[in-house]
């Protein structure tokens, strides 16, 4: 448990963390990360009246796991941020051992939030799956998205359908025919993943609706789910837990991808389509949507993921770990969900310079921070581009591999199957890249720890000519 009193009180004695992570060259100059301490998934993200709020998992005074609060930024143009208090604290029985993961859902004038407060019972030596655990769906309402209203408990494990675990999490609302929807990631008792569905009339009180599961078990747990609609094709993003590895799929210890689905919603039906990672990089989970008030379908994910067998030392040692995505723009063309930096993040750069791919030589970046797109002659030439002393993109006979030395911190490889690669952009970060390919139908992002910030940036090797244009990118303003 955690109050606000008790984080107010804390916050002298921690102060010497502020101090240390300043001194920290990977801290990223172009990624939310946490003022100190920890951060995962993020939270209620939405647009309120021109602010853009993102709340995210959060353990301030610990660089590991811990008991959750929700972390707050806001801002109106998506390169200056405010951190503001967070917004919510541990500080009931129904919550005590985490403000877990949740949703915004503006309706007018005021903001709902629906989160899971997880409880973990100490009385007896429990499994933590089917016994011991509470994971309790709770309402609160603000009207300005800073302070939060009463909570109110909506839902426990009680009404959840019996033969779930104690595993049900990450409420994310929608609204459909006049109607309001939420989703719910769960394991059955079986273990096998899948969403709950669950409706209500006035974002009060809540029923069970339905459940989407895939035809075949697909993992033992889907955590943070997200139902919504961009260019005409519903979608279904979930993270499963336990889906084996397959050839150039997935890799990750868990998932983060999305399912195309049919939702016929008066006749309980729905028609579930096949699963495709969002990224295929080595740091991604828990992502989220939200629709801004330009209309825009906004994606920003957790740029980790639990229990990798690589790791973030490097930053542990200055007392924070873990970022979010750049916020991703999500449109839907020709069967596929495309991913696109958001528009605003252009006003970062600095210094452009066009070339071409025999004539780019070695480039030497500052402070690693740059974005740089190649546009191929030929999609199916073989290249080998170095953008760091050990970290080299590879595409060969129709497999595009990321591949990282020391500075991975166990990060080794991964792989994506492409027809052709007719371009991609790289955004390279102080210790992170997101690379997008072939104009945003494919996303690799890591983070990466090099000893030095300069570095050569360079074509090891290339069987065709193609431009380039490159630019310095400069760093998100904290106010
Ligand atoms: C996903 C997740 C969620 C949970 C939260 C706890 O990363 O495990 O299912 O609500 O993180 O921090």
């Amino acid at each position: 448990m955690m109050n606000r009193e008790d984080y107010v009180k804390q916050i002298p004695d921690y102060q010497y963390m502020r101090e240390t992570v300043k001194k920290d060259e990977n801290r990223l100059h172009f990624h939310l990360m946490p003022p100190t301490g920890w951060m995962n998934d993020p939270n209620g993200l939405c647009e309120f009246q021109g602010i853009n709020h993102i709340y995210f998992q959060y353990t301030p005074f610990l660089a590991g796991w811990g008991t959750k609060l929700w972390g707050h930024y806001t801002t109106t143009d998506w390169i200056h941020f405010r951190e503001c208090e967070p917004f919510l604290f541990p500080d009931c029985d129904l919550d005590r051992d985490g403000v877990y993961s949740g949703s915004a859902f503006v309706d007018g004038d005021k903001i709902h939030y629906f989160y899971t407060g997880n409880v973990k019972l100490q009385d007896k030596d429990y499994d933590y799956i089917l016994e011991g655990r509470e994971q309790n769906t709770i309402h609160l309402v603000s009207e300005d998205g800073v302070h939060a209203g009463e909570k109110q408990l909506v839902m426990t494990n009680a009404d959840y359908p019996a033969d779930m675990s104690k595993h049900v999490r990450d409420p994310k609302i929608f609204a459909k025919n006049g109607r309001y929807y939420m989703v719910q990631g769960a394991r059955d008792c079986e273990s096998k993943g899948c969403v709950l569905l669950f409706e209500s009339e006035d974002l009060m009180t809540w029923k069970y609706f339905d459940r989407i599961v895939p035809e075949e078990k697909f993992g033992y747990m889907w955590e943070c789910p997200d139902l919504f609609e961009v260019d005409g094709q519903e979608i279904l993003i979930a993270c499963p837990q336990g889906v084996p590895k397959s050839g150039h799929d997935y890799q990750n210890v868990y998932q983060c991808g999305y399912f195309p689905i049919e939702m016929d919603f008066e006749n309980k039906k729905y028609k579930l389509g096949e699963f495709h990672e969002l990224d295929k990089g080595f740091d991604i989970y828990a992502t989220q949507t939200f629709l801004d008030e330009n209309g825009r379908r906004i994606l920003i994910g957790w740029m980790g993921i639990p229990d990798a067998d690589y790791d973030n030392d490097a930053t542990v040692e200055y007392d924070w770990i873990h970022a979010l995505t750049m916020p991703r723009v999500l449109t839907y063309q020709d069967g596929k969900l495309i991913q696109k930096p958001l528009e605003e993040l252009k006003s970062l750069r600095k210094n452009k310079m066009v070339t071409s791919i025999t004539s780019f030589g070695e480039w030497t970046t500052i402070d690693c921070c740059f974005e740089l797109s190649v546009k191929r002659d030929d999609e199916n030439a073989a290249m080998i581009l170095g953008l760091r002393d050990d970290v080299t993109l590879t595409y060969k006979d129709h497999i595009l591999k990321l591949e990282l030395g020391k500075s991975g911190h166990g990060r080794k490889q991964r792989t994506v199957q492409l027809n052709s690669l007719k371009n991609m952009t790289v955004y390279s970060d102080t210790s992170a890249i997101e690379i997008f390919i072939n104009d945003g139908e494919e996303v690799m992002t890591t983070r990466v720890y090099s000893e030095k910030l300069n570095q050569k940036v360079r074509f090891l090797q290339s069987e065709t000519d193609g431009e380039i244009e490159v630019y310095n990118l400069g760093s998100f303003v904290m106010e």
